[in-house]
């Protein structure tokens, strides 16, 4: 992917800053959320909050957190959610909002589900950037550079029965992440897809296999 081409791609995905904007494929993850989102939620990569803010909408939803890794992105999170909160301070924010590193602060069995839309796109090391924005859109050089480690951790994290909600790109090879998904012990169901002239775009809903 040329360095005009990610500009692009970040200008229509809203990064015009150092947080990522809600854009097509947040509305996505927010309709699998919707869908298939129940009972202590965790939001990895929370950029501007808005997925996490949804998520406190759907009524199997008990309890909301979302991390990032970018401070600036934890801050614009935390503003929404103290905005979403009920009338009054004492109502206290909609979520909590924890800087980390994918779900290294958590405990086994801590949430039942977790979504994700990662940083996907493929980037040649040379044109990598160095600023918040790369972190938000760029998958490293096989665009799975995110998703695997979220992959290798995020069963560790999530109670019994519980689900990932994992965003997918066509671009970041939609085969090669079901594989890594299979060998890391899950089963999936796609809870929605939507193309677009770039790319698919997929949200899949991973299970342990064993419970299959
Ligand atoms: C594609 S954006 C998605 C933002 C938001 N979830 C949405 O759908 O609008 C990916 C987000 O992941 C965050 N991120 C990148 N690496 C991360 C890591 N190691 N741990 C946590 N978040 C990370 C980025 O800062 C960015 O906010």
């Amino acid at each position: 992917m040329t360095e005009e081409t990610k500009r692009d791609l970040a200008s229509r995905r809203g990064v015009e800053t150092s947080v990522y904007q809600p854009a097509e494929d947040s509305q996505l993850l927010a309709t699998a959320v919707e869908r298939a989102g129940r009972g202590r939620f965790l939001e990895v990569g929370t950029g501007s909050g808005w997925v996490a803010a949804q998520a406190t909408d759907v009524d199997a939803v008990t309890s909301v957190v979302a991390t990032d890794v970018n401070p600036h992105a934890c801050r614009t999170a935390r503003e929404r959610a103290l905005s979403g909160g009920g009338p009054g301070e004492a109502s206290g924010p909609a979520f909590d909002v924890v800087r980390a590193d994918l779900l290294s602060p958590f405990v086994d069995g801590a949430f039942d589900t977790v979504a994700f839309n990662p940083p996907y796109l493929p980037t040649d090391p040379d044109n990598e950037w160095d600023d918040w924005m790369e972190r938000a859109l760029s998958g490293g050089e096989s665009g799975r550079e995110l998703i695997e480690p979220f992959l290798d951790t995020v069963g560790r994290a999530l109670a019994d029965d519980g689900v990932a909600l994992l965003l997918v790109s066509s671009l970041t090879g939609y085969d090669e992440v079901l594989d890594y998904a299979a060998s890391c012990g899950f089963d999936h169901d796609v809870v929605v897809e939507e193309s677009y002239p770039f790319e698919t775009l997929s949200v899949l809903a991973l299970t342990d296999a064993a419970d299959g």
